[in-house]
């Protein structure tokens, strides 16, 4: 007998940056960014039943009205004061390769687990930013290397976290590392999950090699089954496999008419500037986002809209989830009232589906 599937896992693509929701100065409440609204989602979230949290890890804005994720918590610190205060819900971090030295990112991420019980993930990016980079003279070296370096990234952490310490070594163009000690490791064997953000053939095949997570951008759900499967046949190729997670933009309101209201307000109050800065950052470096027009960037920041009646979203989730992904990571437009209502109106639909356990 096949093992039945897992139920879908269900995230939040957490607001730990300013603007989370979207490219947009629509939303007139005060921005959720914040230590004490990021708690409260994340408290109300494990309520709820979700089952992981994940944030945006930035280290400057994109200009414009909205200078787009400019405020931000960042993230490793940020799970740990989240991990401390929840029980049961998992919770990622977002690490840059240029940034962190693998073994310190190994050594604060066998640290969270020990703080958490074993309930801390690990989502490493290679980074493409020079906005972002420029400021520390960190250059964003050729897409194809960047994946090399964080396949050797990737190497290197999973060795400090299983090997035997003090005998792990690494010498390649990018890090040495001589009789390399991460004491303690962490308790989650056989170690906490690392997921990669990105989709371009680099991506996929450095994900597909070593990763337990691919969080991937989707230009249409269409564009879902053929997306998952070949990430899926990849890590087959290595004798792995993998878990996809997509990255919608969940909205839901009693009406049709409505949906399309709050959409057209979203759109009419896009931040132009910030989305070009976006998408001229991010398209040209990248496989991922290159055909996504300006609505696309502009509705969080390259979210899949998944937009209609609490039915239409539950049916559209299911079918995301028979496409092949197995996780979601949702992005509100007002995180807290829709974690609570998301509980009431579109779980028990899912549930009835066999989406969700
Ligand atoms: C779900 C998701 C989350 C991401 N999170 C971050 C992030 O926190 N910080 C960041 O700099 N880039 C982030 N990225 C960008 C990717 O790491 C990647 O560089 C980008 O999608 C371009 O893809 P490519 O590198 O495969 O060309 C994210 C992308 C996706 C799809």
């Amino acid at each position: 007998m096949p093992t039945p599937r897992a139920p879908l896992s269900l995230g939040l693509f957490m607001p730990n940056c300013s603007y989370a929701y979207s490219i947009s100065t629509y939303k007139p409440e005060v921005d959720d960014w914040t230590y004490a609204s990021n708690l409260k989602i994340a408290q109300a979230a494990e309520r709820a039943g979700f089952d992981f949290l994940f944030p945006v890890a930035k280290w400057k804005g994109y200009g414009g009205k909205t200078n787009y994720l400019g405020t931000s918590l960042e993230t490793m610190t940020w799970a740990s004061a989240l991990l401390a205060n929840t029980q049961r819900i998992q919770v990622f971090s977002t690490v840059h390769v240029p940034i962190f030295h693998p073994l310190v990112a190994a050594k604060m991420g066998a640290t969270l687990d020990h703080i958490s019980n074993g309930r801390w993930g690990l989502n490493v990016v290679s980074g493409w930013s020079e906005r972002e980079f420029g400021q520390m003279h960190i250059d964003v070296i050729p897409h194809a290397e960047r994946y090399a370096r964080t396949s050797d990234y990737i190497e290197i952490i999973k060795a400090l976290w299983t090997g035997e310490p003090g005998t792990i070594n690494h010498h390649s163009q990018w890090y040495q590392i001589t009789d390399g000690w991460v004491m303690p490791q962490p308790t989650r064997r056989p170690h906490p999950p690392i997921a990669n953000a990105g989709v371009s053939d680099d991506a996929k095949e450095m994900a597909a090699r070593w990763c337990d997570w691919a969080f991937i951008s989707l230009p249409s759900a269409a564009a879902t089954a053929e997306v998952t499967s070949d990430i899926k046949a990849r890590a087959r190729r290595h004798g792995r496999e993998i878990k996809c997670a997509g990255y919608p933009f969940v909205l839901w309101r009693d009406t049709e008419r409505e949906v399309a209201d709050e959409r057209r307000r979203i759109i009419e109050h896009c931040d132009r500037e910030a989305v070009e800065n976006w998408a001229r950052g991010l398209a040209p470096h990248s496989g991922s986002f290159d055909n996504f027009s300006v609505e696309m960037f502009t509705l969080g920041g390259g979210a899949l809209p998944i937009f209609g009646t609490r039915e239409q979203v539950a049916e559209q989730i299911d079918q995301l989830y028979r496409a092949g992904l197995d996780g979601m990571l949702m992005v509100f437009l007002s995180y807290y009232d829709d974690t609570l209502r998301f509980e009431q109106e579109i779980m028990p639909l899912l549930r009835q589906l066999g989406t969700v356990g």
